[in-house]
C-alpha cells in the first residue's frame, strides 16, 4: 500500500478579489522506505505542496491519503493531530529554542505525544536519539555552542523522536556550506537505509536532489518530471532504486 496518495491537488490563494492559482493539479504515489527529492525553481510551489503534504495546509481541491486516511478536510486539531504522530519537519533555519539544550530542544514533542513517559524515560529517548545522529557527546550544549550542521542533527533528532514514518525536509541544507550539507545529506541517507524512515526533501539545489532515489520536478504547480536517479557515485554501484 502507499504512504501517501495524491489525487488532484489544487491549491488557489485569494488575495482580495485576486484568485493566485499555486498547484494546478498534482497526483502522485509515495511509498513506504522512499528518499525523494522535490525540485523546481523558485515560485514553482514546492513549499506549497509541502505544507500541504505535511498537513500544515489545506489543498483548494483534490484528495490527499496519508497512511489509509484522506486528510483533505480535517480540522486544524485534527491535522495537528496527525502531524504529531505521523510527520516529522525539518527546515531550513533549524528553529531550536535558543536557551534550551540540545536534549530538552529534542525531549520536547514527547510532551505532545500520546504516551505519557516520565522526565527520566523523556530525556532518555532524547539522549539515544542524539547518539542516533552522533550528537551522543553534545547533549547539554544550547544551540549557539553547536555548528550548523550539528544543529541541524539536534532538529532532525527531535523530528524524529516520535518515531515518525515520514520526514519532511525544506531546503535542509539552505544554511549550510556544502561540506556540512553532504554531512547532514548523509545523515538522511542513513536514517533512510537503516531505519526505512520516508524522507521528503524541498530543494532548488540539483546537488542535495543528486542524494535522492527518486526526484520529482514541479514546475508552475504542476509535475514536470518523476523518476528514479541513476546512481553518480562510482565507488557505491547499485544504490538507486
Ligand atoms: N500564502 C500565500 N498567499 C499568496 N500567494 C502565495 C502564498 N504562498 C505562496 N504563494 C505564491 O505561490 C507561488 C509558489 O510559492 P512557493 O510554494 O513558496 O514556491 P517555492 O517553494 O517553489 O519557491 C509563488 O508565486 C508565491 O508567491
Ligand atoms: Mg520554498
Amino acid at each position: 500500500m502507499d504512504l501517501i496518495t495524491l489525487h488532484g491537488i489544487e491549491k488557489t490563494y485569494q488575495m482580495g478579489d485576486i484568485s493566485v492559482p499555486v498547484l494546478k493539479g498534482i497526483s502522485l504515489a509515495i511509498r513506504q522506505g522512499e528518499l525523494i527529492a522535490l525540485t523546481g525553481s523558485s515560485g514553482s510551489g514546492k513549499s506549497t505542496l509541502m505544507n500541504i503534504l505535511g498537513c500544515l495546509d489545506r489543498p483548494t481541491a483534490g484528495e490527499y491519503w496519508l497512511d489509509g486516511q484522506e486528510t483533505s478536510k480535517l480540522s486544524s486539531d485534527e491535522r495537528a493531530l496527525l502531524r504529531n504522530r505521523k510527520l516529522g519537519f525539518v527546515f531550513q533555519s533549524f528553529n531550536l529554542l535558543a536557551r534550551t539544550s540540545a536534549i530538552e530542544n529534542v525531549a520536547m514533542p514527547l510532551a505532545y505525544s500520546a504516551e505519557s513517559l516520565s522526565e527520566r524515560e523523556a530525556r532518555g529517548r532524547a539522549a539515544e536519539m542524539l547518539g542516533r545522529v552522533g550528537l551522543a557527546d553534545r547533549l547539554g550544549h544550547l544551540p549557539s555552542q553547536l555548528s550548523g550542521g550539528q544543529q541541524q542533527r539536534v532538529a532532525i533528532a527531535r523530528a524524529l523522536i516520535n518515531h515518525p514514518p515520514v520526514l519532511f525536509a525544506d531546503e535542509p541544507t539552505g544554511n549550510l556550506d556544502s561540506r556540512t550539507s553532504e554531512e547532514v545529506l548523509q545523515m538522511f541517507e542513513q536514517l533512510n537505509s537503516e531505519d526505512g524512515i520516508t524522507i521528503i526533501m524541498v530543494t532548488h539545489d540539483p546537488k542535495v536532489a543528486g542524494h535522492a532515489k527518486r526526484v520529482i520536478r514541479i514546475e508552475d504547480g504542476l509535475i514536470q518530471g518523476d523518476g528514479a536517479v541513476a546512481d553518480s557515485s562510482p565507488e557505491t554501484p547499485g544504490g538507486a532504486a
